[in-house]
């Protein structure tokens, strides 16, 4: 397969958001919606790494990964619709800085969900000028720290992020309007299209250097309930183009493209990625619900033979492992590089943790060995963190924290996955 080599080495590490793992966070929609009562948990000083970098980045050394997801706070480098805040553009300079004297790679996500408030208050991912906003915010991400960061991803699972905060309402503004989430779809495409190239030129002209940008694609392997069920076929087909595929294939290929709903062309879109970021968690069984509008969606089923054999996380997610091998296989049709930006597992069995890196690391190798370009793989999530409307209580980490104390202990699993790179490996 020809694709481009963006990288020597396979990158190995694990991710985090600033929201999640930093602490007071104050100025974003996010800490608005935990202070209204609207979700179960404030997030408060969530693991406090705004401070504790350096303790956490040693960590990542000690484990040899050779590369970490992190994002920027928007909220906190420009407060104010007309204001960047310089301290905290220093802030991330000596924490990207840091990985970087560590000899780990850096890869930087610059929206992970939240928005500054100011930003939220225009009405966000519905307003077409956030296009602009967040490319602005790129350009200056990469020109302050373009020098020390080649991997980029501009936004963090786009289909989520528009649902659930404006169809099923769990996430700020928590609004139900299926309108405003098509809406937010679309602005986030065009966000996306124009900080690529913002960006791109930013660091050819400024730092002499080229540096690579993708999307953290949520992908989902959506099932038929019933295998033997020709219809249960169509609901499963929607929700696997429409969820996994119509953003990455929109910004690639200049249209958005949904079979038998619409077509839309967009002109300035196209080749707007450089790798191609998976976050896989796990599978759907969906089963069909008649015509119309929504119902082509079909509705997730829970059927007993289903819960009979299948495995969950803590949320109720099901492990699929071998979902992660048909994903890759199936994005490596847009001849990029893939890394999965994310795989992981609540749980409070760390064997069963270790039992899922295993079993989602050997589907990787798979599709390696068949040939996809898989040029990375980062586990969710480096340390135990704020899960948004889920709060504290999942335990996603490789590293326990105890939230009394923000003490940090290495769970068996971490020592399991460092081995894996060090005997293992991939090439
Ligand atoms: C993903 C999010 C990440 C985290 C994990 C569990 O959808 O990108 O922030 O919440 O799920």
């Amino acid at each position: 397969m020809l694709t481009k080599n963006i990288t020597e080495k396979f990158l190995w590490g694990a991710a985090t958001s600033s929201h999640q793992v930093e602490g007071n966070n104050r100025l974003n929609d996010w800490w608005r919606f935990e202070q209204e009562g609207r979700v179960k948990e404030k997030s408060g000083l969530a693991c406090d790494q705004y401070r504790r970098f350096r303790e956490d980045f040693d960590l990542i050394k000690s484990l040899g990964h050779n590369a970490h997801r992190l994002s920027l706070e928007w909220s906190r480098l420009q407060p104010e619709e007309n204001k960047w805040d310089e301290a905290q553009w220093q802030h991330y300079r000596e924490a990207i800085g840091y990985l970087k004297s560590l000899d780990i790679e850096p890869i930087l996500t610059l929206n992970h969900f939240t928005l500054p408030l100011w930003l939220a208050d225009k009405g966000g991912w519905t307003n077409m000028d956030s296009r602009d906003y967040l490319s602005h915010f790129g350009k200056k991400a990469v020109e302050e720290l373009g020098d020390l960061v080649t991997y980029w991803i501009t936004i963090n699972e786009p289909m989520i992020l528009s649902l659930l905060s404006y169809y099923l309402g769990t996430w700020p503004p928590g609004e139900k309007n299926l309108k405003k989430a098509f809406r937010a779809i679309e602005v986030l495409m065009h966000a996306h299209v124009r900080s690529y190239r913002l960006m791109h030129e930013a660091a050819r002209d400024l730092h002499r250097k080229r540096i690579y940008i993708g999307i953290a694609k949520e992908a989902a392997k959506m099932s038929p309930c019933d295998g033997k069920y020709i219809w249960d076929f169509f609901p499963a087909f929607y929700r696997h183009h429409f969820y996994n595929h119509m953003f990455t294939w929109s910004v690639m290929h200049g249209w958005i493209l949904f079979p038998g709903y619409f077509i839309k062309i967009l002109p300035y879109f196209g080749n707007a990625l450089d790798f191609i970021g998976l976050n896989y968690y796990r599978r759907y069984h969906i089963k069909y619900c008649g015509p119309g509008p929504v119902q082509i969606f079909g509705d997730e089923c829970a059927c007993p033979v289903h819960k009979r054999f299948a495995r969950y996380n803590q949320l109720g997610w099901e492990i699929y492992p071998r979902g992660l091998y048909e994903m890759i296989m199936d994005f490596s049709k847009y001849r990029l590089p893939i890394i999965v930006t994310e795989n992981g597992i609540t749980t409070d069995n760390d064997d069963q943790r270790i039992e899922f890196i295993m079993e989602h690391l050997d589907a990787v190798a798979k599709a390696k060995e068949k040939g996809c370009p898989v040029v990375g793989y980062f586990y969710w999530s480096l340390i135990d963190n704020f899960e948004w409307a889920d709060g504290f209580r999942p335990r996603f980490g490789l590293v326990e924290v105890d939230y009394n104390t923000q003490k940090r202990t290495l769970r068996r699993s971490a020592h399991f996955y460092s081995e894996y790179i060090k005997e293992i490996g991939l090439a």
